[in-house]
């Protein structure tokens, strides 16, 4: 039964107005995992404050195709984040850390993100869907659907993924698309079916087809430099100082076994966790509120960064770096969950 504790899927929808792209967080309240769909580069700035602040623990970028109209901040996200950049597998795109296959689960806490493999606009277009939401990217659209003339797209194809599979799932489910020019912000698949003037569930596919390939439309504005970005996952930020420690709960044991009054073990999750159960004298500065603690970090030979399983800490420690400290041991590659299943003693 649902209680106050149970995990709930966190949704928020962002919007670039220059290319008309939304962007989604979506993260589970429990444990602060998460994931972003089709983050602009533009907005980077304001999406990592809004992460940060939020807490959120973001395991995955997942960029919905190659985009011709804006520049992924994929790869910048994944540079300060340690999150691993995917797409869908027909992409062969060499930065990205994770090629989904149609049908892969991506878990985040207690939920899963799906993937559909939705080709036609281009032919490595994916889709998703979670509790009772789809993300549909450029595929289809409200109202409309991706076009089909450039980056191996393809109307027949798109024709199919639209009404095999997109259609497959129920009337009431929530579509959000990667674009809307008009302020509109989600849909669902009953209004789509009935409404869409390119392809309403009456659509044949032959009509489908002769609309697609007479739309006449301009090239565009941005395709000829987003694309070769979007294949590198975008711009790097050049930080210069990657965390490739590995270091984890088991090597923080040996520190806090020994721990000197120069070091200091952080704790960056939120206060709620942290009252459930932390490593004994650490200091709760959850992620978000760092930069406020400056001049404490830095008072310190050491100090010992840990999360749930290791992404907040690596989203501190890059953080903490272009801020100049350079004292900070991150533990990126696991989190209290290890501590806690290795018997080691926790404060509560
Ligand atoms: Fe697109």
């Amino acid at each position: 039964m649902a209680n106050a504790n149970s995990p709930k899927l966190i949704f928020r929808q962002l919007f670039e107005k220059d290319s008309g792209t939304y962007t989604y967080f979506l993260f589970d309240s429990a444990t602060m995992e998460g994931l972003i769909i089709d983050p602009v580069k533009e907005q980077f700035d304001q999406s990592l404050h809004y992460l940060e602040e939020l807490g959120v623990e973001l395991k995955y970028v997942i960029d919905t195709h190659v985009h011709a109209d804006h520049v992924t901040s994929s790869g910048m996200f994944r540079e300060v984040t340690g999150a691993k950049c995917v797409f869908g597998n027909p992409a062969g795109i060499e930065c990205a850390d994770i090629l989904l296959q149609d049908g892969d689960d991506l878990e985040f806490g207690h939920f899963n993100l799906k993937t559909i493999a939705t080709p036609g606009h281009t032919d490595a277009c994916t889709s998703f869907y979670t509790e009772g939401r789809l993300f549909t990217g450029d595929s289809l659209l409200i109202r409309g659907c991706g076009r089909t003339d450039f980056q191996s797209g393809d109307p027949e194809k798109l024709f199919e993924s639209i009404s095999q599979k997109i259609y497959a799932y129920p009337d009431d489910t929530l579509v959000y698309p990667g674009h809307d020019y008009l302020g509109r912000t989600v849909t669902s698949i009953r209004e789509e079916k009935a409404y869409n003037p390119r392809i309403g569930s009456g659509q044949t596919l032959k009509n489908f087809v002769q609309i697609m390939n007479n739309l006449d439309l301009p090239k565009p504005n941005l395709i000829d430099e987003a694309v070769p970005l979007n294949i590198q996952c975008g711009y790097s930020l050049q930080l210069g100082h990657v965390n490739e420690d590995n270091f984890t709960m088991h090597d923080l044991y040996k520190i806090f076994e020994n721990l000197k009054s120069t070091e200091r073990i952080i704790d960056v999750r939120t206060p709620k966790e942290y009252s459930q159960g932390h490593v004994p004298s650490s200091l709760n500065i959850p992620m978000g509120v760092e930069k406020s603690f400056l001049e404490e970090l830095s008072s310190y030979q050491r100090i010992f960064v840990y999360c749930h399983s290791g992404r907040r800490a690596q989203t501190v420690y890059t953080i903490l770096g272009m801020k100049g400290l350079g004292n900070v041991i991150c533990i990126n590659s696991s989190g209290m969950t290890d501590w806690i299943n290795a018997g080691f003693p926790v404060e509560h």
